[in-house]
């Protein structure tokens, strides 16, 4: 593949306007100055067109958004118009409590949708295709359990996890089928900028500033291991850049923290009381706790996260601070919807014919 500072490099990002892609997007144009990069985003509820608008704005000459789903066979088109050299792969339906509530979009975009992205890129030749992961794939840990690494058995056990590890097999089968250059990068919990606020770390401070009650699944001590999204991206660029074809890289700093502990930490920065807490009912088969070790990309690529926890979870809260305009229309906006969807009474169902 051609290396991404190489004047005209092409890269197709997915699921660019979505939490983890705009960050990527935004830290590759300004890393990579001679790149392009083609963002294919079908702008679900998770997508923000503020989101979209400041990615715009960030290298107009180079950088373009097309409305489109991974899943649709069309786009085999775009890809031959666009030529890129690369594809990274964030389209994703991630959100585990709603995978619980209805598997299908995300068999629909984490499944199908993978293997759609890879068989249309394998078709345009000397295509580098990316596949962004989760740490689900691997399933629960016990509290002395050694982290996971890229040779432990899948075995997730939510839906959403399921499917990911699903789209991650079709990935690497395309490699040993096809030889297709393929690499995966299996992250851990996400935090930073831009992340919609149904996820843990943006729902507490959202609700923590409203003074609305924060729900806390369970007992709240939950383990999850947590990435700032920034030190994620460089994560994937350097994967892209230099990772091994056929090979899986885990992405973790290390930073394994109690649920309530994060809710603890996050309401002394906004200065509101512990009160606001409230103990819900758990999460069914809620994994105990994630782990990750990513000795292998830090031994062999030289990656190590620039952010600590605390100085990560304290831009974080910032940036929520300054942007509460866009948090709000876009819980507003997809609560009403969602709302709609679920629980509005369907008038349908209420005039059948007797
Ligand atoms: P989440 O951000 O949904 O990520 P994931 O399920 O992929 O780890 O949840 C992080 C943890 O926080 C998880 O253990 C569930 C818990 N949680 C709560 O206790 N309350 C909440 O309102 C949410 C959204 C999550």
């Amino acid at each position: 593949m051609k290396a991404p500072k190489e004047n005209g490099f092409r890269c197709v990002v997915t699921g660019g306007c979505g939490f983890i892609g705009s960050n990527f997007i935004s830290l590759f144009l300004a890393e990579y100055p001679l790149a392009k990069v083609l963002n294919l985003d079908s702008m679900t509820y998770a997508a923000h067109p503020q989101t979209a608008r400041h990615l715009d704005s960030l290298a107009p000459e180079r950088y373009q958004h097309v409305r489109g789903d991974i899943a649709d066979p069309q786009l085999g088109e775009l890809l031959s118009r666009f030529k890129p050299d690369a594809v990274v792969n964030f389209a994703a339906e991630t959100h585990v409590d709603k995978s619980i509530l209805d598997p299908s979009a995300f068999v629909q975009t984490n499944v199908a949708g993978v293997q759609n992205l890879l068989t249309l890129a394998r078709k345009q030749g000397n295509v580098r295709f990316l596949q962004v992961s989760t740490d689900e794939v691997y399933g629960s840990l016990n509290p002395d359990d050694p982290t996971f690494t890229e040779s432990s058995p899948l075995t997730p056990s939510s839906p959403y996890a399921a499917a990911k590890a699903s789209g991650d097999l079709f990935a690497l089968a395309a490699h040993h089928t096809f030889g297709q250059d393929v690499v995966i990068t299996r992250c851990t919990n996400n935090f930073g900028p831009y992340q919609y606020p149904e996820k843990l770390i943006p729902l507490v401070i959202a609700n923590a500033l409203e003074d609305k009650p924060i729900p806390i699944y369970g007992d709240g001590q939950q383990v999850r291991d947590w990435l700032h999204v920034v030190d994620h991206c460089r994560a994937i660029a350097l994967v892209l850049a230099t990772g091994k074809s056929g090979e899986v890289y885990n992405v973790s700093a290390s930073e394994e923290h109690a649920n309530l502990n994060i809710v603890r930490g996050i309401l002394e920065r906004v200065g509101k009381p512990e009160s606001l807490i409230r103990y819900v009912k758990d999460r069914p088969g809620h994994d105990r706790r994630y782990g990750l070790s990513a000795a292998k990309i830090r031994h062999t690529l030289g990656w190590s996260p620039k952010l600590s926890f605390e100085e990560g979870l304290d831009q974080t809260v910032e940036w929520y601070l300054q942007n509460s305009g866009w948090w709000r229309s876009l819980r507003d906006e997809a609560y009403a919807a969602y709302y709609q969807a679920n629980y509005a009474p369907k008038v349908q169902e209420q005039e059948k014919p007797l």
